[in-house]
């Protein structure tokens, strides 16, 4: 599938985007190991969500739905999985294939997990290096990357992990390992990340301490059925809130949008740049803070974006990237190494497309700069990334010519219906199939 779209446009209206990716994932997983049932509602439907979905059903768990983002897990408890009969695809999804490792690093099975090309080809040293310090046995494949072979029935041991990398997903790993360890287990990171597994455990009624900077569990413990409510994921509202500050006349309201701190690096970034951004109706949902966000149009500027807020918008980097080509002056990204091994290299891939649409930027080793002015169109490559797809997308808003953008398929991986949620905003949106 590409997206065709039409140069223009302004946004205006009112959506819920879908549900939180994060939240979803550990939802399923943390559902699954609970002792009860648990009720989960705004579930994301997306591919990435539902590989997880299917590889707890692969070890006997029963889940119903998900129906209009209803799921219903049937939890085992932390000592009922089952051996899964094959290998274990996770698709495009990181998330999935690094929480997991940790978890079944504890398990009395031996597992096998892989996923698509662009899965095969990221690192997943960073959880095997702290899972072999515990004690697991895990092996990947050519230089520690995806499958990744798992033999069950070893004795873990809890350890402490300073965290070489801000990562929620090896933290994740860690924690959840350490559900399974001797001991306590803790982790220091060098920036805080997204702290929905810790919420998270603790809404399940497993204790986790934080104290000056190392967070911290202890095995053997067993997890209580809850009720989930996935707030509004704030990584895919994130190009309407790009999408509206940069489109004259614009005026969205996103409801129910996740606001975690951990999570609103893109807000403090916008706000910086002179974005008209306005939260409304902030309540507690879950565990989870969520609001309604307003945003309008409102001219912005290029900024040196601060380094501490670079974990806390780590996906809304493509996104930005488009509000930074819209912006008057220059914008500096730089301490964003990670971007290099998400579902793309994303910042050789935006930088490739906004020189195609003719916006000057200098690509470093850990981030770029990105001079802000006027923008052509043209035909972007996605490199498969469904973020990229997304961004250039909404680029046409302020571009001068039509933007076609190839290979779509991924955008499903996290943002099913973005198309005609976009073009119910405004956007001047058609998904032809390729
Ligand atoms: C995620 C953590 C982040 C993020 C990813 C989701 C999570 O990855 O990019 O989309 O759910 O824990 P890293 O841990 O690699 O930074």
């Amino acid at each position: 599938m590409e997206f065709n779209l039409l140069p223009g446009g302004t946004l205006t209206g009112e959506a819920r985007v879908p549900g939180d990716k994060s939240i979803s994932h550990r939802s399923i997983m943390l559902g699954a190991l609970a002792d009860g049932t648990t009720n989960i509602s705004g579930f994301l439907e997306g591919e990435d969500a539902l590989a997880t979905v299917a590889a707890f059903r692969a070890m006997g768990v029963s889940i119903e739905g998900p129906d209009d983002g209803r799921v219903i897990v049937h939890g085992v408890g932390v000592d009922g999985l089952k051996a899964p009969q094959q290998p274990m695809d996770m698709g495009n999804s990181g998330t999935s294939i690094r929480l997991l490792s940790g978890l079944l690093a504890g398990q009395a099975f031996s597992t096998s997990l892989t996923g698509d090309a662009s899965l095969q080809g990221r690192p997943m040293g960073r959880v095997i290096d702290p899972l072999k310090l515990m004690g697991a046995a895990i092996e990947g494949t050519n230089d520690g990357k995806p499958p990744l072979h798992i033999t069950g029935a070893q004795a873990l041991r809890g350890i402490h992990y300073d965290l070489p990398m801000a990562s929620a997903q090896v933290k994740s790993c860690v924690l959840l390992a350490g559900l399974y360890a001797q001991g306590r287990t803790s982790v220091t990171e060098p920036a805080p990340t997204r702290d929905h597994t810790e919420r998270m455990l603790r809404g399940f009624g497993y204790k986790v301490d934080r104290d000056n900077g190392v967070i911290g569990l202890r095995g053997g413990d067993r997890l209580t059925a809850c009720d989930i409510e996935v707030p509004a994921d704030i990584s895919s509202a994130a190009f309407f809130l790009v999408a509206a500050s940069i489109a004259p006349g614009s005026d969205v309201l996103l409801t129910h949008v996740g606001i975690n701190p951990t999570r609103i690096g893109v807000l403090n970034i916008l706000s910086l740049m002179g974005a008209d951004i306005t939260l409304r109706n902030e309540r507690e949902v879950g565990g989870e803070p969520v609001a309604d966000i307003r945003v309008k149009y409102a001219p912005l500027r290029g900024i040196e974006i601060p380094e501490d807020q670079v974990p806390l918008a780590i996906d809304e980097f493509p996104a930005l990237f488009i509000a930074a080509a819209c912006a008057e002056g220059t914008t500096v990204l730089r301490g964003a190494e990670e971007l290099r091994v998400k579902e793309s290299d994303r910042i050789a891939s935006m930088a490739e497309g906004l020189t195609t649409l003719g916006v000057r930027n200098e690509v470093l080793d850990d981030g770029i700069v990105i001079q802000g002015g006027t923008m052509g169109g043209g035909v972007i490559r996605t490199f498969h990334d469904h973020r990229i797809a997304m961004a250039f997308s909404i680029a046409a808003l302020r571009a001068e010519q039509e933007i076609r953008v190839l290979d779509c398929d991924h955008v499903a991986t996290s943002f099913p219906g973005f198309d005609a949620l976009a073009r119910g905003l405004g956007l001047q949106i058609s998904a032809l199939a390729d």
